[in-house]
């Protein structure tokens, strides 16, 4: 990214259950922090079914559907809200493709998932569901606009 054409987003990102389950949860977020995104928002929770269910709306009435709600309301997840340069489109190459069978090597879900519904992490995919996706799950006050010091040693 050249300086001066830098354009700061928020995106929403989640650990999945399994993600908790298999004791990822600080290598996730290290490859996040390492990338040189900065975390303004941060939080344990439980999703509701409801919750799954306007997160995942426009999958309504696909096959994978149903198990796919059954699976991310099945344990605590970590939602966090990552603030950078590109943000969105930047989380995206960072997780990898959805189905880690065409995720590269050296993506989160490339070196830690199997399986496209386990696949460990969910990223916005655009600037609309960002904006949709954040205040679902997070209340103005729970996000901090701070400055990070190291920025410019990115
Ligand atoms: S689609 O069909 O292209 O719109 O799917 P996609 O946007 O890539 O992601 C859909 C989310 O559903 C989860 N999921 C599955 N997708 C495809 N096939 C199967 N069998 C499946 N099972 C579950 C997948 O993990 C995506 O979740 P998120 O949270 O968006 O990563």
């Amino acid at each position: 990214i050249r300086e001066g054409t830098q354009v700061e987003e928020r995106t929403f990102v989640y650990l999945k259950p399994n993600t908790i389950q298999r004791q990822l949860v600080g290598e996730v977020i290290r490859r996040f922090e390492r990338r040189g995104l900065k975390i303004v928002g941060m939080k344990m929770l439980w999703m509701s079914k409801e919750q799954a269910v306007e997160l995942y709306k426009e999958h309504i009435g696909k096959d994978f559907y149903e198990p796919l709600i059954k699976f991310v309301t099945s344990g605590p997840v970590v939602a966090m809200v990552l603030e950078g340069p590109h943000a969105i489109e930047l989380v995206r190459h960072t997780i990898g493709n959805t189905d880690p069978l065409k995720a590269s090597g050296g993506t989160i879900r490339g070196d830690y998932a199997i399986s496209v519904r386990k696949n460990i992490v969910h990223a916005s995919d655009s600037l609309e569901s960002a904006t949709r996706e954040i205040s679902l799950f997070f209340k103005a006050e729970e996000l901090f606009d701070y400055p990070l010091l190291l920025e410019e040693h990115f």
